[in-house]
């Protein structure tokens, strides 16, 4: 390929820590349709004939149905996907294939072929997405009613819904749908025609070029097009952002799950047994999902670190975006997938759930509310009600187990009924605003979700 200026081969060594193949296989399809479009580019520029574009075009073609299922040719002697595809065209047209790298690179050729690759990933994570987030809505509206306990630093804090618990984690998610889609719109941009680094030396229509290759429009600078990783960058902080938000997920699930919660039965399926111990399951994927968490931390750190050296314009270190772009992808796959599973397969313990509800006082607020109605001022109705919670301590009792002395004695203003609205739904039954965790509030977000699930789908068919 480059061979005109060298006397002496390659060193095995240098092969093996240049050579890509195995890793860029997967853009041979990219990497064929954008070698039909540079032919029929260059062809309108007159470089080819049209009975040579015509024969190109077969020949590549042909190509495509070749490498249907192909294992990485690593033993081809081609260094990477880019110079297998024009070695193999070139055995089938011979001097002809020769000719298709006029006024290419492949370094625009390679930025070309992993945008085409992106977007489509960039889809398949987003319809991914939108299963995991159809499973949780599903749970959100099975378990609008639920109660169960709401945390701040881990101590038991107010009552919440199950359901309202699920469609915290969609809301993430849906957040996390925007910024794919939002790399996909800047990814959706055609480097191809920009040369090494300089732009082509032929009269190519780039703007035709990226509107047969499906882009929206042709990327604007040719310097920055071929040294340009943002795309990748971008997309490998949106995944990791999805698996920081699955690995959340994980961790409340492991609690809920632990014989000390018992909040949550795991579906057996997504669980494993212990060796030795007969008696265990283990929430194997919810540690796992965790642990895959912190690999897309690294890949996004590592990649940042390969790019903020680097003087314009291309430099091989940028070969290395395929490996952390291809992995990270890989991982926030299968992460998803398998959330999905472990959602759709929780079984809520309700007693044990609303249990923990009602205990560690999360009714004390509503108490204070409740003063508040009768007049006394918030400030004033916390102390008193923090008051009320000592003599409940030291009794060992419930707020709502006080006597109507203990409630007369710390807030006159109260009427002994209000001990029976201290109930855990009736808690719940007052957080009916905006956002708030109440039955009929939770069956709203669970609705409106949905809804902007089927609106998604629409505007993507
Ligand atoms: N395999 C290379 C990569 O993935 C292709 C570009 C090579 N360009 C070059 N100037 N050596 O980045």
């Amino acid at each position: 390929m480059w061979g005109g200026r060298f006397s002496e081969g390659p060193d095995a060594l240098f092969r093996a820590i240049n050579d890509s193949i195995g890793v860029d296989w997967r853009l041979v399809r990219q990497d064929i349709a954008g070698s039909v479009a540079w032919a029929r580019a260059i062809g309108k520029a007159g470089v080819l004939s049209v009975g040579e574009v015509k024969e190109l075009t077969a020949a590549l073609g042909a190509l495509s149905d070749e490498v249907e299922g192909m294992a990485p040719p690593v033993d081809s002697g081609a260094e990477d996907v880019h110079s297998w595809v024009e070695q193999r065209l070139t055995e089938r047209v011979g001097d002809l294939g020769r000719k298709l790298h006029t006024g290419r690179s492949r370094n625009d050729q390679v930025a070309t072929d992993l945008r085409l690759w992106t977007k489509e990933a960039l889809e398949e994570r987003l319809g991914e997405l939108h299963v995991l987030r159809a499973a949780l809505v599903e749970l959100g509206a099975r378990e609008a009613g639920t109660p169960l306990c709401g945390y701040t630093h881990l101590q038991r804090a107010q009552a919440v819904t199950f359901g309202h618990w699920a469609l915290a984690y969609e809301r993430m998610l849906a957040r996390d749908a925007g910024r794919l889609r939002d790399a996909l719109a800047r990814t959706d941009e055609c480097p191809l025609g920009s040369g090494a680094l300089a732009g082509t030396g032929w009269d190519v229509d780039r703007a035709a070029l990226a509107q047969d290759l499906g882009f929206a429009r042709p990327t604007a600078n040719s310097l920055d097009s071929v040294s340009d990783r943002d795309f990748v960058l971008e997309s490998i902080n949106a995944l990791t952002l999805v698996g920081v938000h699955l690995s959340r997920l994980a961790e409340d699930l492991i609690f809920y799950a632990s014989g000390e919660a018992a909040f949550v039965a795991l579906g057996e399926s997504m669980t494993s047994g212990s060796s030795l111990m007969p008696q265990k399951q283990n929430p194997d994927a919810l540690e796992l999902l965790r642990a895959k968490a912190a690999r897309l931390i690294g890949l996004q750190a590592g990649f940042a670190a390969t790019v903020k050296g680097l003087p314009l314009a291309y430099n091989k270190d940028l070969q290395e975006d395929k490996a952390a772009l291809f992995e990270a992808m890989d991982v926030a796959s299968l992460s998803v997938r398998a959330a999905g599973v472990v959602v759709s397969g929780v079984r809520v313990n309700e007693a044990a759930a609303k249990a923990a509800a009602e205990g560690g006082y999360t009714n004390a607020t509503d108490l204070a509310d409740e003063m508040v109605a009768a007049g006394v001022p918030f400030r004033t109705a916390h102390e008193r009600v923090g008051a009320l919670v000592r003599v409940a301590i030291e009794k060992g009792v419930k707020l709502d187990e006080l006597t109507p002395e203990d409630l007369s004695e710390h807030a006159p203003e109260l009427d002994a009924g209000v001990l029976g609205r201290l109930g855990v739904q009736a808690s719940l039954a007052r957080r009916v605003a905006l956002g708030g965790s109440s039955p009929d509030r939770v069956m709203k977000a669970a609705a409106a979700a949905r809804a902007e699930l089927d609106a998604e789908l629409e505007q993507t068919s």
